[in-house]
């Protein structure tokens, strides 16, 4: 996996943020196995809790696309701080609901300072219900 491009693609999509409120730009490229990438940016609203984060934009993209966990590689998040950016509680949930947890994810600041781990240390001891649901 080239993490190099996986970020140009993350950094590309915050680009497309739309966060007037807060002016925190997100971005989030998710990497396919067959080498595609699905991309999302947060999108705020003026009511505000309507506001949707980069991570679950992107991943919402990634299902209505007809793709599903098995398709995905890696998924990478940016934004502006001095280290790098840490999922909402709310994205971590469905990125779990949605993804393996032993997904690849990459986390960076704007500078590529980026640390690599997998879902499942995002969100330990998730929430479960019985398999047959
Ligand atoms: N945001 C994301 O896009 N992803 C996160 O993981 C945390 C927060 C967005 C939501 C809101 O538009 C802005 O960042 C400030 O909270």
């Amino acid at each position: 996996m080239n993490v190099d491009s996986l970020l140009d693609m993350a950094l590309t999509a915050r680009f497309h943020a739309y966060a007037p409120y807060s002016k925190f730009k997100v971005g989030c490229a998710i990497l396919l196995k067959n080498g595609q990438f699905v991309t999302g940016c947060n999108i705020e609203n003026k009511s505000y809790g309507l506001s949707i984060c980069a991570e679950r934009n992107a991943v919402f993209k990634l299902i209505s696309m007809g793709y599903t966990k098995n398709d995905v590689e890696a998924v990478c998040v940016v934004g502006d701080l001095k280290e790098p950016i840490m999922p909402c509680g709310a994205c971590r949930e469905v990125l779990m609901e949605l993804l393996s947890p032993d997904t690849k994810i990459i986390l960076s600041n704007l500078e590529r300072n980026y640390i690599e781990l997998n879902l499942n240390d995002l969100l330990p001891y998730a929430f479960k219900i019985n398999e047959e649901l």
